[in-house]
Formats: C-alpha cells, structure tokens, sequence
C-alpha cells in the first residue's frame, strides 16, 4: 500500500481556540502526518513515525509548516474576471460590475473557461475547499463541478436564483429555480466529494415566492446547505425594508420563508439586530465573515466576538467582491478588523478559522480542516520565510506564533510550497 509521510512542523488543535484561547492548539516542531490512501493515517513525531512507517516515501519539509488546506467558506467564482474593481458601494457595484460579468455564464465554454481559471488561482493560493456561488444560468454550476471533479477537489456550490432587481438574461422565476434548483441538486450532491447548495442571491433580488419555492425545496433536502447574503450595508437593509414591509427585520425575510435553519450560512452579517443575533443562535446557523469584502467595498466591521459562542462563524474570500483570492490576506483583513473593534485575534484563532471554523460552518469538519486520524489528506504547506521582508522578521521568532504570524500579514502565493488533494500533490513550490 502506498504511503507518504510528510515532515515539518505541525500545528493541530484539541479545541476551538476562540473559546479556550492559544493552548487549543499543539505545535510540533519535527512532526509529521502519514498519508495513506488519501487519508491522514498517523500523526506525531518525525522520529516515531519514520520508525513505524519504514516503507513510506519520505517528503522532508523541514521547518516549512504543515497545515489542513484552506477552506474558502463564500466566494463567487463567476466574478472572477471583475475582482478589484473601482469605486463603487454594493448596489451600484453589483449593476455595475458583476451582473454584466453574470451574463456571460450561460456560455458554457466561457463559464469552464473561468472556472479553470478560478480554480488554478485557488489552489495556487492554498485553498482546498470553496463553497462558491454560480449563476443563474445551470451552465455555470455544471462548469464549476466538473473543474472540481476533475481536480479531485471537496467543493461545495449553487445555482445562484434572481427573479427580480437584476437584469433581463439574468433572472429566472420562482419555478424556474425550484426546478434548475432542484435538477442540479439531484445530479451533483454526493457526488465524489461535491456538495450542492440551496443559493438564493439576497431578499431583495428574489420574490417572496421564490424565496418560499426555495424554502420548500430545502424541507425536501435538509441535508443541503442553503446560502445567502444578510445584512451587508445599511443602504441594502434599508432597501429590504422597503421591498418586505411585514418583516420584523432583515433576517426575517428568510425565516418567514423556510430559509433560516441549522443548515443555513449567512454572509457578512454586519448590522445585525438583537432578535436577529438571538434567532440565529437559536437555530445554530453560521455566519460567514468576508474581511476583505467589507473593506473594500465599505461594509462595516464583522463582529468577531460572535464566534466561539453558539454561532458557527466561517471565514472567506467573497470573491470578487473581496480583493483577493489568497486566505492568507484574508486572515490578515480579519486581524486588522478585529484591531479596529478591540479584539487582536490570535495567529492560532486566524489559522483555525481558515481551516477548522469554516469546516465547520459548511458542516464538514468531520471530512477535511483538521489534521487528525481518518480526515481526508487536503493539505498546505507554508514556507515562512517566502520573501525577504518576511523572512528577516520570523527569524526573529522566539514561538511558532512569532513565526507565522509575518506570513498571515504579508504572505501570498509565494508561501504556499506545496497543497495536496487527498494526499497527492497539484501545486509545488
Ligand atoms: N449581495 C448580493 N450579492 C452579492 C455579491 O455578489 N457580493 C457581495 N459582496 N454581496 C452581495
Ligand atoms: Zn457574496
């Protein structure tokens, strides 16, 4: 039987380390995990393990840092092509930037051509597992599994459903998304390692019926996830306001609709209300924390104390109306938003929630996001030493936390030595 032992150091964790603080985490300085048929098959020390697995191929990284893969928990692979686009708030950037880029996915070759591209700049900056929206159009979710197949990737989406305040081409109708919805559901969900999500955009581009066709639909399959946007900026809360006038608030729109649950992730999640902040730790739902979108498109700052209590928070991208593709910038922007509320979140808390948190809010923490026996061999290795300005700072390093700490602030694709999927490697350093 094949198998591959990995050296480096190791960082794991025993519990969430935004409840019990740094001591959740265990640093092994010479570790090293043993893959064997695409799973991890024995952690520990190098030396223990290079003696109990003498016919394992030997991959010696040295003081290069082995982690789980990232976990990108909200991101939209069709706005791609648009990331980083100039000066606009929201609304005005969803009309003009990104729905004219969500036209062109009813095209099935540009919509491949796109997820490949997404992809390829994904892993090449150590994420593993996205949960990402798609379009309206079904093309574009059947372009986004089958990269994912191909890839041997864990991935998660869904057709994205818009019957009103978007564009001719761009939206369906209530029955139209139950039904895409619906078939997509049945042709990709457990298949390999996909999972299909239940996808409506946000209260204000979907009726009430089709938030109430969804709705059932996810009754139908409670195992899915369902996905959505809340609460984002105060002129998009307003605007439901309007567009719902019975709602107590924001949230409601979806819980008056079958769309709040265990099950249910909720993006950005900002200006929350007491009864909102209640109903959802009620119900378990997860939040989603998108750092770099709510900066650059001038959100509001995430409220990290949310996390480590009832409310499972996960961390993202929100490409591309985040700026950049790389976790690593990503749990930099969420430490920089921490230090503008009071909170400095810790190295290990920041790792955790790349890996782990967003495990867990897409309920897979069971399969990838941990370095421990029988998870599936999704995994990063850091270079923390990848430029010179990061380099001559973590020499300096008395801890492991010292030392990584100069990569989650200033480390890109150039950190990223190697990513394996279920043990085998697709991006060397
Ligand atoms: N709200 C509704 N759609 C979107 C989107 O595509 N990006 C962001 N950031 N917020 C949204
Ligand atoms: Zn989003």
């Amino acid at each position: 039987m094949a198998e591959t032992l990995l050296i480096g150091q190791l960082v794991r964790f025993d519990a969430d380390p935004l409840v019990e603080g740094p001591a959740a985490a265990r640093h092994d300085a010479r570790g090293a995990v043993l893959i064997r048929d695409g799973k991890i098959a024995d952690i520990g020390q190098a030396d223990d393990l290079r003696a109990r697995h003498t016919g394992a191929e030997l991959v010696d990284h040295g003081q290069r840092l082995i982690l789980p893969g990232f976990i990108d928990a909200h991101a939209h692979y069709p706005q791609t092509g648009i990331i980083a686009s100039w000066g606009k708030r929201l609304i005005d950037w969803l009309n003009s930037y990104t729905f004219p880029e969500e036209m062109r996915f009813g095209d099935r070759a540009y919509a491949a051509e796109v997820a490949r591209r997404y992809f390829d700049l994904t892993l090449a900056n150590g994420t593993t597992t996205v949960a990402s929206y798609c379009t309206i159009h079904p093309e574009s979710v059947d372009a986004y599994f089958e990269q994912a197949r191909a890839r041997g990737l864990r991935a998660l989406a869904g057709k994205t459903c818009m019957d009103r305040n978007a564009p001719d081409g761009l939206r369906d109708s209530a029955q139209a998304a139950y039904d895409d919805s619906k078939t997509l559901l049945h042709k990709w969900h457990g298949v390999d390692r996909l999972s299909y999500i239940i996808t409506p955009r946000f209260s204000p581009t979907s009726t009430p019926g089709q938030l109430s066709a969804l709705g059932a639909l996810w009754a139908e399959h409670p195992d899915c996830l369902m996905q959505t946007h809340l609460s984002e900026q105060t002129d998009e809360i307003a605007w439901v306001k309007g567009l719902f006038p019975e709602a107590r608030d924001y949230l409601d729109t979806y819980e008056a609709h079958g769309l709040l649950g265990a099950g249910g992730l909720y993006g950005h999640a900002i200006h929350l209300e007491p009864r909102e902040l209640d109903r959802l730790r009620e119900v378990g739902a997860a939040l989603v924390h998108c750092p770099t979108s709510n900066t650059f498109i001038g959100s509001g700052l995430f409220d990290m104390g949310l996390a480590g209590g009832a409310i499972r928070v996960g961390l993202a991208t929100d490409t591309g109306g985040g700026s950049s593709f790389s976790m690593l910038r990503t749990m930099a922007a969420a430490y920089e938003i921490g230090q503008l509320r009071g909170r400095a979140l810790h190295p290990a808390q920041l790792i955790w929630l790349a890996t782990e948190g967003s495990a867990r809010a897409l309920r897979i923490a069971d399969k990838v996001g941990r370095i421990a026996l029988g998870m599936e061999a999704d995994l990063v290795v850091l270079d923390l030493g990848s430029t010179p300005a990061i380099e001559q700072r973590a020499r300096r390093a008395d801890t492991i936390w010292e030392a990584l700490f100069p990569t989650i602030m200033m480390g890109d694709d150039r950190a990223i030595a190697e990513v394996r999927i279920a043990g085998r490697t697709v991006q060397a350093g």
